[in-house]
C-alpha cells in the first residue's frame, strides 16, 4: 500500500479530532481553546484538511500559524497577544481570541494552506533522549552497537550522550554539557545507567531537518506549543550543539528506504533501531509495513528495536496512564517488552514490572 491509497480523514473526522483539545494539548491552554474554535469553523477545517496522509492535522495547523507569527515578530498582529512564545499575556478564555484567530487565518489562508500541505509534524523533543538511554540500558550488549534513528527530524537524539541527564536523583552524561535534561522517575527502583558503547550513528527521515537553515529551525521552534518556553530553551541549546556536529541523516520513507540501507549497515555488530513519536505519524494501514521494514534488518545482524510510541491498545493504556507513550525494547523477532510508560514530552517516566 502506498501513501496515495491511505484513507483521508473526512471533514467530520477532523471536527471530532479538534473537539478533543484538552486531550491533544494537555500543557497548552491556548491550543485547547483554539482547537474548539477550529472544530466549529468549516473554513478553518478546510485548511487543516490539506495535510498529508498520516500527519496530525491539529499540530500541523497550529504550527503553521505559529510559524507565520514567528516569521514577522516585529509586525503587530493582534493574535500574537495570546502567544507566550511572542511575549503575549492575554487570557485564552478572552472571547476576542475567536475573531483574532479566524481573521489571521483568513488573511493568511494561502500561506497556511501551503505550509499545512507541504510540512510535516517533526517536533524534536530533547527530553525523549532520556527514554533512549533507558531503552539502551535494557539491552544486554557491551557494544559497540550501530545506532539508527528512524524519524530523526533534526537529529537531536543522535547526540543523546552529549547531554547531562537527570532521571529522578540519578545523573548521567557530561557534567559540563550546555544541554541539561530533567525528568521525574516515578518509582523507588534504581535507575539503570549502563548502556552499550555506541559505534556509528545515523538517522533516517522523510525530511531531515537541516539545523543550519534558519527557516527549518523556525519550523522546529513553531512546533513547540507557545506556553512550553522551557522545552523551547532546551531545544535551542541542543540545536546549537547538534548543528555543529552535523549528524548523518538520510532522506527516505522507512518502508522503502530501510531495505536499501540494509546492505550499508555493518553486519558484524549489533544494530539498535530507535524510533520515538514516529510510528504514530505513519498512516495506520502502513504500520505493519513500517514494522516489517525494521524487523527485516535483523536478518543480517543482531537487531534491537527501542521505541517510544503510542501503544496499539491505546484505549486501555489511556485508562491507566492518560495520554502517554510506551517505551518498548524488542530483541530480534521476539515479542516486544514494555519497560516504561512516559508522557510524550518526558516530564515523567514510570518503569513497568517485568
Ligand atoms: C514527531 S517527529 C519525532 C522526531 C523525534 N523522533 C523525536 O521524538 O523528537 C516524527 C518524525 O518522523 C518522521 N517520519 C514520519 N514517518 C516517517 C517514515 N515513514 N519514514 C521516516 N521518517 C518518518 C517525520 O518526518 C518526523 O521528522
Amino acid at each position: 500500500m502506498t501513501v496515495d491509497d491511505v484513507r483521508r480523514p473526512t471533514r467530520h473526522d477532523l471536527a471530532q479530532r479538534f473537539s478533543h483539545g484538552e486531550r491533544e494539548f494537555p500543557t497548552s491552554p491556548l491550543y485547547q481553546r483554539l482547537a474548539g474554535i477550529v472544530a466549529a469553523d468549516d473554513g478553518l477545517l478546510a485548511i487543516a484538511e490539506r495535510c498529508r496522509a498520516g500527519q496530525q492535522p491539529t499540530n500541523l495547523l497550529f504550527a503553521a500559524v505559529h510559524y507565520l507569527l514567528l516569521s514577522e515578530p516585529g509586525t503587530p498582529v493582534p493574535l500574537a497577544g495570546w502567544y507566550r512564545s511572542l511575549g503575549g499575556t492575554r487570557d485564552p478564555d478572552d472571547p476576542a481570541l475567536t475573531t483574532a484567530f479566524t481573521d489571521f487565518c483568513r488573511a493568511n489562508e494561502a500561506d497556511l494552506t501551503a505550509l499545512v500541505s507541504r510540512r510535516l509534524v517533526q517536533t524534536n523533543v530533547v527530553k525523549r533522549s532520556a527514554a533512549l538511554r533507558l531503552g539502551l540500558a535494557a539491552i544486554d550488549e557491551p557494544g559497540p552497537v550501530t545506532l539508527l534513528e528512524v524519524g530523526a527530524s533534526g537529529g537531536i537524539h543522535l547526540a543523546f550522550d552529549a547531554y547531562r541527564c537527570r532521571i529522578g536523583d540519578t545523573e548521567v552524561g557530561p557534567a559540563g554539557s550546555p544541554v541539561r535534561i530533567e525528568t521525574t522517575w516515578r518509582s523507588p527502583r534504581p535507575v539503570p545507567t549502563r548502556i552499550p558503547a555506541i559505534g556509528a550513528r545515523l538517522g533516517l527521515d522523510l525530511h531531515p531537518v537541516d539545523l543550519a537553515d534558519p527557516a527549518e529551525r523556525r519550523w522546529l521552534r513553531a512546533l513547540v506549543w507557545p506556553e512550553n518556553l522551557a522545552q523551547y530553551e532546551l531545544l535551542r541549546a541542543a540545536t546549537e550543539l547538534v548543528a555543529a556536529r552535523r549528524p548523518r541523516i538520510l532522506t527516505g520513507d522507512a518502508i522503502t528506504a530501510l531495505p536499501r540501507l540494509d546492505a550499508e549497515l555493518p553486519a558484524d555488530r549489533p544494530l539498535v533501531v530507535w524510533h520515538a513519536a514516529t510510528r504514530v505519524h505513519v498512516p495506520e494501514e502502513r504500520r505493519p509495513a513500517f514494522d516489517a521494514a525494521i524487523g527485516a534488518l535483523g536478518r543480517r545482524r543482531r537487531l534491537y528495536t527501542v521505541s517510544l510510541e503510542t501503544p496499539d491498545d491505546a484505549a486501555e493504556w489511556y485508562r491507566r496512564y492518560g495520554i502517554s507513550y510506551a517505551l518498548q525494547v524488542r530483541a530480534g523477532a521476539r515479542p516486544a517488552r514494555r519497560i516504561a510508560a512516559a508522557d510524550g514530552h518526558l516530564t515523567w517516566i514510570e518503569p513497568l514490572s517485568a
